[in-house]
């Protein structure tokens, strides 16, 4: 067996490169299989139970229906150094229908894996399986987190419940770009995704006829005024340099053309960066939309849930991806994210409990049309895989010999 003081960092990248490249054909097979059976949040029954499978067949300690439909996968190291880092991946598909022409395209009709989780859940495994290879020179345990219903934001939230987290020093993770070619990553310190929450506004006037307006309270009207004052009291009210998006995606109201409608449902979705801003958003629009409900005469009720905070990735863990990236990759493949991204990611809410960090994987193919997230066609260069498990597994095994 190797001896953990005799061996060094470069032998070892050495060792885990040969080992991915060696586990490469298989783990494509992997990613195909699961991208034919996608399945949506919270039903990734066989995903979960194919997960597991591999799992056990490395040798690591397995637990199913952890978060619902999750999976964890420990893997135990000499026990010397009792920190346990978690890698998270999520298994969860959208409600698309796959328009690719791949032979391994979704079988499922509606269902596709449009987000990359198929190949994260790959490169979960891939990991495993790399690590499983030299776990005698492991000082700690590392715990594989594979988690259901990101899409739906509730996935990480049921993980944590499930007490995942417990005894983890620090969490990587790590999601497909389309726009960064493959080969390469990105890095970014600091915030990566906003915070993302739902708002749903009631506004209640009062009915009348529509020649006759000034005998009604008009919730139409007043809801146009309330999304207006919204937008425009960002840019006249809040820090433009602390970035606030206020979407409202849904509207509802009114019965007939000369009927003035008496209530109106507002929904929406809410991004920011900074998390003093975020803590304020609820008491700022609800002071809004009170002053121009009380001006008009209208009622309102306001719903405001905190879905998931911004990703904000610690420096260190992130220099270590950083330094990792480099050692495998060279220089040049790794890049330094200048802006963060208003989506969303409940990889937030492992961060409550332990610092950690979220990189991009390049899968794009340059000279090709790539197409975005969540698009019908989204498809990747699958060498980035192999990317993927070497950058995790080398920051993870540097993540012990640094301490
Ligand atoms: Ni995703």
């Amino acid at each position: 067996m190797v001896d953990t003081v005799s061996i060094s960092t470069t032998s070892l990248l050495t060792q885990i490169q040969e080992l991915a490249e060696q586990l490469a054909p298989r783990l494509v097979e992997i990613r195909r299989h699961i991208h034919a059976h996608p399945e949506l949040s919270g039903q990734e029954y066989q995903t979960a139970a194919y997960v597991a499978g591999v799992l056990s067949s490395c040798g690591l300690h397995v637990e199913e229906a952890v978060g619902k439909t999750g999976v964890v996968g420990e893997l135990q190291g000499q026990g010397r150094d009792r920190r346990v880092l978690a890698i998270r991946t999520d298994m969860d598909a959208l409600p698309i229908q796959e328009r690719t022409t791949l032979d391994f395209a979704s079988r499922t009709p509606g269902v596709m894996h449009a987000c990359g989780h198929d190949v994260h859940s790959t490169i979960g495994l891939g990991t495993a399986m790399v690590l499983a290879q030299v776990r005698d020179i492991l000082p700690g345990n590392i715990r594989f987190l594979f988690q259901p219903a990101e899409e739906i934001a509730q996935g990480a939230g049921w993980m944590v419940q499930d007490g995942v987290m417990r005894d983890v020093s620090h969490v990587l993770g790590l999601h497909v770009f389309p726009s960064i070619p493959v080969g390469s990553i990105g890095v970014r310190y600091g915030a990566l995704t906003a915070a993302a929450d739902d708002l749903e506004l009631f506004i209640q006037g009062e009915s009348g006829h529509g020649a006759r307006p000034h005998q009604a309270i008009d919730a139409i009207w007043i809801a146009a005024q309330v999304i207006t004052t919204l937008q425009q009291a960002i840019s006249r009210t809040q820090n433009p340099l602390r970035p606030i998006v206020l979407t409202i995606g849904e509207i509802n109201g009114g019965r007939a053309p000369n009927v003035i409608a008496d209530q109106v449902r507002l929904s929406g979705t809410v991004r920011s960066l900074h998390p003093e801003t975020h803590e304020n958003l609820p008491d700022w629009i609800d002071k809004i939309v009170k002053s121009v409900c009380q001006t008009y005469g209208a009622k309102y009720e306001m719903n405001y849930n905190r879905r998931v905070p911004s990703v904000q990735n610690d420096p260190a863990l992130t220099k270590l991806v950083e330094e990792a990236a480099t050692e495998a990759w060279g220089k040049d493949k790794v890049q330094l994210l200048p802006e963060p991204s208003l989506g969303a990611e409940d990889f937030s809410l492992y961060l409550e409990q332990a610092p950690g960090t979220m990189f991009r994987l390049g899968v794009g193919q340059p000279g090709h049309l790539n197409h975005p997230l969540h698009h019908p066609e989204f498809d990747i260069d699958e060498s980035a895989i192999v990317t993927g498990v070497v950058t995790l597994a080398h920051t993870a095994l540097k993540y012990w010999q640094e301490g």
